[in-house]
């Protein structure tokens, strides 16, 4: 554990302890991966100011997102099968989350379902939401939401139809995974991840068999789920989900001024900027290269946040600089968890934060609050 610095040392480990087929399903992008890269890669061209000799001493990375407290601006981003990255995946990275102060997010396709990851937390996780075309299948999603007392829901909107991620196709992405010859003997080398699964009984998507129409088993559940995204989806949609829900709202996977400007208006508490991590419009910008101005397009109507290639707690500042009241991690936690379960959830958020806090201190800056464009070099 003490040689594990970065992120990057996380992802290593992980490639190594996860199966081929949900290591590659984090670590890939649509089509040609560019927008996947670009996220990363654009965060290199910023540059922060050096100050020297002002106070450095007691500093805090406190703030809040959407009114709630959290000890640094970085909640967990909602990641589909997290399940199959470690045993109980979504239930260890929710604790480890709550131990930190940060929220973490529990995406509607996950393999844990709501009331799993209820039982073992003691405060509220967010919740985010894909509407799909079995509109009774929704409400009651909503409702389970509001029954396990999340405190946000995240409304996904860059999803109504699927990008396709090439590496999922060649191998056959399944959850569970399909017993073909490849599949055995790469699993079979992975006796942690094996042991683990064989140690549970959530291997399926717990959200949905079981609550969805037509959905008794995994063989319907595929093509229920390919069939099930809603391309109708529109703005006007916002409105009945939001009185539905009736508490806080996060529009997520916003990529332009126009879209922020209709997302303003419809009164929900925040967006996210995002591209879903370059896994659907492959070709589309970075999410930290149309952040400002976006931030700049909606001033304070909403609050706006920003996920897509953190990869440390410098690129969080950088988005912080560039208008973002907080951040979203994917595979920084996904890594995390596929090496070391729920400890390495908590590495990858100590990891981000102790880069945070020394870059803050070596800006000049107190406190994460402080964080504006002045502090970057342009
Ligand atoms: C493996 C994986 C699964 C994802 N599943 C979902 C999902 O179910 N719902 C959703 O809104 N976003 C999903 N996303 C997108 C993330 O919420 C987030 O936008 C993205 O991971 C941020 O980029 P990063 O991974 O570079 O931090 C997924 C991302 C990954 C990597």
């Amino acid at each position: 554990m003490s040689d594990i610095l970065t992120i990057a040392d996380l992802k290593d480990l992980a490639r190594r302890r996860v199966p081929k087929m949900f290591f590659d399903y984090a670590d890939s992008g649509a089509w040609t991966e560019s927008t996947y890269r670009a996220n990363e890669e654009d965060f290199q061209k910023i540059k922060f100011r050096q100050r020297v000799l002002v106070d450095m001493s007691n500093r805090s990375l406190e703030t809040t997102m959407i009114g709630q407290k959290v000890s640094m601006p970085v909640a967990l981003a909602p990641t589909g099968l997290t399940g199959m990255q470690h045993a109980d995946g979504e239930m260890l990275a929710a604790q480890a989350a709550e131990e930190f102060g940060v929220p973490f997010t529990l995406s509607t396709m996950s393999i844990c379902s709501i009331e799993d990851v209820a039982s073992v937390t003691k405060k509220p996780f967010w919740f985010q939401l894909y509407v799909l075309r079995d509109k009774d299948f929704v409400l009651n999603l909503i409702d389970r939401a509001k029954a396990a007392k999340c405190s946000a829901l995240v409304l996904t909107l860059d999803l109504q139809v699927l990008g396709q991620r090439h590496k999922d196709v060649r191998n056959g992405l399944s959850a569970p995974p399909k017993m073909t010859l490849a599949n055995i003997a790469n699993i079979a080398v992975r006796p942690g991840w094996w042991m683990g699964m064989a140690g549970t009984k959530r291997r399926t998507f717990r959200n949905i068999v079981g609550h969805a129409k037509g959905v008794g088993d995994v063989a319907s559940l595929s093509s229920w789920t390919t069939e099930q995204f809603d391309p109708q989806l529109s703005w006007k949609d916002v409105a009945w989900i939001k009185e539905r829900w009736g508490g806080k709202l996060i529009l997520k996977g916003i990529l332009d001024k126009e879209d922020a400007l209709m997302a303003a208006k419809t009164g929900a508490d925040a967006i996210i900027v995002s591209n879903h991590g370059g896994r659907q419009l492959d070709g589309a910008s970075s999410s930290i290269m149309v952040l400002e101005e976006i931030a700049d397009a909606v001033g304070d109507r909403i609050e706006v946040h920003m996920d897509g290639g953190i990869r440390s707690g410098q690129d969080v500042l950088k988005a912080l600089c560039l208008g973002a009241k907080g951040t979203y991690i994917g595979r920084p936690f996904l890594y995390g968890l596929g090496a070391l379960g729920k400890e390495g959830v908590t590495k990858a958020l100590e990891i981000i934060r102790k880069e945070m806090d020394i870059t803050l201190a070596l800006c000049g800056k107190r406190l994460v609050t402080d964080m504006g464009k002045d502090q970057l070099r342009r």
